[in-house]
C-alpha cells in the first residue's frame, strides 16, 4: 500500500487556494492548509474535516520566514515528509495602477508575498523531497506575468513578483534535473472570481484550481520546469 501524499498549501482558507486543497483531499491527500486568517482558516478546515476529508489547518503569514521555517520543522517531524508544494498565496495591491504610482511599499510588500515567500518554502521542503526523492511544486503565477504575452502596462508590482516567481520555477527545474520525480511548474488559473480577482471574472474557483491540481498530481513521466494555463503550455 503506498502512503498518503502529504500536500502543503498557502492562502488555503479562500478563493483557489480553499478549491485547490479540498480537491486535493478528494483525491485522497492529507491537506496541510495555511493561511493568515486563523477563523476563517478553523471555520473551512471544519467544514473539509466534517464532509470526512483529511485536512489539518495552520496559521501562517507566509512573509515570516521564522514561523515558515518553524512549521515545516514541525509539519516534517509529524509526517516524515511534504509531497506537495502549493505556492498559491498571492496579494495584487496595485491593480491597474500605472508603474510610476505604485510606492515602493506596495512593490516590497508584494515581491515578499508573492515571489520572495514562495522562494523561502521551496527551500525549506526541497531538501525534503530529495531524501524521499519525490515532490510536486506549484507556483500560482498569472498570464499576466507572460513576457512575450505582454501587450499593457500598469500593476507593476504584482505582475513583476509572478514573472520573478516563474523564473525562479525555471531555475529550480533545471537544478532538480537530476531528480526526476521532482517536479515544479508555474501556473495561471485563469481570471477566477475571487477578492483578488474581483465579481467581473469568469471562472469559478474550482476551475481555477484544475491547473494547479492536475500539476500538483503529475505522474513520473510528466513535465516539469514550465508554465501552464488550461494544463497547456503558456508562453513565459
Ligand atoms: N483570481 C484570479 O483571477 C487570479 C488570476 C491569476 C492568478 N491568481 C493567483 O492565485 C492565487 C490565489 O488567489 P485568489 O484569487 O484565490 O485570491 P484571494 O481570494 O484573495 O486569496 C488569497 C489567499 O492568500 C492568502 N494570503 C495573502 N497574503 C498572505 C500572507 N502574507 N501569508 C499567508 N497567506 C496569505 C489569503 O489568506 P489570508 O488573508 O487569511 O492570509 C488567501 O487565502 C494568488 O497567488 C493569485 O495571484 C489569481
Amino acid at each position: 500500500m503506498t502512503a498518503q501524499k502529504i500536500a502543503l498549501v498557502t492562502g488555503a482558507n479562500r478563493g483557489i487556494g480553499l478549491a485547490i486543497s479540498q480537491k486535493l483531499a478528494e483525491q485522497d491527500m492529507h491537506v496541510i492548509m495555511t493561511a493568515r486568517d486563523k477563523n476563517l482558516l478553523q471555520q473551512e478546515c471544519d467544514t473539509l474535516k466534517s464532509a470526512g476529508y483529511s485536512v489539518e489547518g495552520h496559521v501562517l503569514d507566509v512573509t515570516g520566514y521564522e514561523q515558515a521555517n518553524a512549521l515545516i520543522a514541525q509539519l516534517i517531524a509529524k509526517h516524515q515528509r511534504i509531497d506537495v508544494l502549493i505556492n498559491n498565496a498571492g496579494i495584487a495591491v496595485d491593480q491597474w495602477v500605472p508603474g510610476s504610482d505604485v510606492s515602493m511599499d506596495v512593490v516590497k510588500q508584494t515581491m515578499e508575498t508573492n515571489c520572495f515567500a514562495s522562494l523561502n518554502l521551496i527551500q525549506q521542503v526541497l531538501p525534503h523531497m530529495k531524501t524521499t526523492g519525490y515532490g510536486r511544486i506549484v507556483n500560482m503565477s498569472t498570464e499576466l506575468a507572460s513576457l512575450e504575452g505582454m501587450q499593457m502596462g500598469m500593476t507593476l508590482a504584482y505582475r513583476a513578483s509572478k514573472a520573478a516567481l516563474n523564473c525562479i520555477t525555471k531555475i529550480f527545474s533545471i537544478e532538480l534535473a537530476d531528480y526526476a520525480d521532482i517536479k515544479i511548474n508555474a501556473a495561471a488559473p485563469g481570471w477566477v472570481k475571487t477578492n483578488l480577482g474581483g465579481d467581473d471574472a469568469e471562472l469559478t474557483p474550482e476551475q481555477g484550481a484544475d491547473t494547479p491540481v492536475w500539476l500538483a498530481t503529475l505522474g513520473s513521466d510528466g513535465p516539469s520546469g514550465d508554465f501552464y494555463r488550461e494544463r497547456k503550455v503558456y508562453p513565459w
